[in-house]
């Protein structure tokens, strides 16, 4: 069955088609990067205008990869929460069109369900329930116990700040730019990760995380020097070291989560699992552990309609339907 996904949640306009939930036909994606970045963050006023303007030629262009005609779609699938409310909208609102259109069913998914899933795309992967899932983006940091496709539960979340927005709250202090992220690794990666010693804030419950207290550790930190230079070797060191404490806590606290309910396989997934010293992490303490680390492939972390297609797919086999009354969970 060749699925259609939708994805609208944040600026990306997304697009791709699926192939009984294992194999991707297209995957095409539409940033708005460029309008926010000299705002330092996503503007939502921009997002869901671009949104609106491109998502008709990026469905034509996911159905034009896969060489498929309109008529050979099985079944549309939607992000419809968490996320930006207007541009949501726009992908719901677009999705329930073409369903009506086609005469096609349609299934609404959650956004980090599918980054999860993202980690369970392509031919090659095996996965058994359960399993612990990470997930570690610009607008959130959980981790779930993976029973079901359906049977996903929240067993660890951020306190304050998500991970990746403290990748990229840290990478403007440091005159980095944005998204932060893959600027901090690149930085990180010509600095010495032992040179300071950050630390994320302990939390209430332990596999709960905080990136606030660090962030604002880097502050003060610079404040003392009188702020780093750009590509001074400073700049370098903190880049280091705040990565260095931040993949440090995630590995820490999802094998933990891992360890506490008894499952073998980690999946991580969302912006920040394209993080080499993540990955690099995880892979010898998860092997220490004897915990299965699975990562999506580095275009699959970000956000794309390839993983919403994907679970769409396996909700639908398992009886879930949206109807022409389907709304946005923000
Ligand atoms: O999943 P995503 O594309 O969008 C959301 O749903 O938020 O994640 C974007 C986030 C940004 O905060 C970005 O700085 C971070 O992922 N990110 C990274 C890396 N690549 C993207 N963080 C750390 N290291 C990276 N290589
Ligand atoms: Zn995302």
């Amino acid at each position: 069955m060749y699925v259609l996904g939708i994805e609208t949640s944040c600026d990306e306009t997304a697009a791709a088609v699926v192939s009984s939930g294992t194999k991707v036909l297209s995957s095409v994606v539409s940033s708005s990067l460029k309008f926010h970045k000299k705002y330092g963050g996503v503007i939502p006023e921009i997002a869901f205008r671009m949104q609106l303007e491109t998502i008709a030629a990026v469905v034509d262009s996911a159905l034009k990869e896969a060489s498929l005609a309109r008529k050979e779609i099985g079944l549309l699938s939607v992000t419809n929460g968490p996320g930006l409310a207007g541009s949501l909208f726009v992908g719901v609102s677009f999705a329930k069109a073409v369903s009506l259109a086609l005469g096609v069913p349609l299934v609404a998914v959650n956004h980090l369900h599918a980054h999860i899933y993202a980690g369970l795309l392509g031919p090659h992967r095996r996965f058994a329930f359960p399993f612990m899932a990470l997930v570690v983006s610009g607008g959130h940091t959980s981790l779930f116990l993976v029973r079901d496709f359906d049977d996903v539960r929240s067993v660890g979340s951020t306190q304050d700040d998500a991970c990746g927005e403290a990748f990229d709250k840290v990478a403007k202090l440091l005159g980095l730019g944005y998204p932060g992220g893959p600027l901090i690794e690149k930085e990180a990666r010509l600095g010495d990760p032992s040179a300071i010693r950050f630390k994320c804030s302990d939390t209430a419950g332990p596999l709960d995380f905080s990136f606030s207290g660090i962030k604002t550790a880097v502050m003060y930190y610079l404040k003392a020097r009188h702020r780093a230079a750009v590509g001074s070797s400073l700049a370098r060191d903190i880049a280091a070291s705040f990565q260095e404490a931040v993949t440090g806590v995630l590995a820490r606290k999802a094998l933990a989560a891992c360890a506490r309910y008894r499952v073998g396989t980690l999946v991580v997934g969302g912006g920040v699992a394209a993080n080499g010293r993540l990955r690099e992490r995880l892979g010898t303490e998860g092997a220490r552990a004897g915990v299965r680390i699975q990562f999506p492939s580095p275009e699959l972390c970000m956000d794309n309609a390839a993983m919403v297609a994907g679970l769409g797919y396996r909700l639908f086999k398992k009886g879930h339907r949206s109807g022409i009354n389907l709304t946005t969970e923000v």
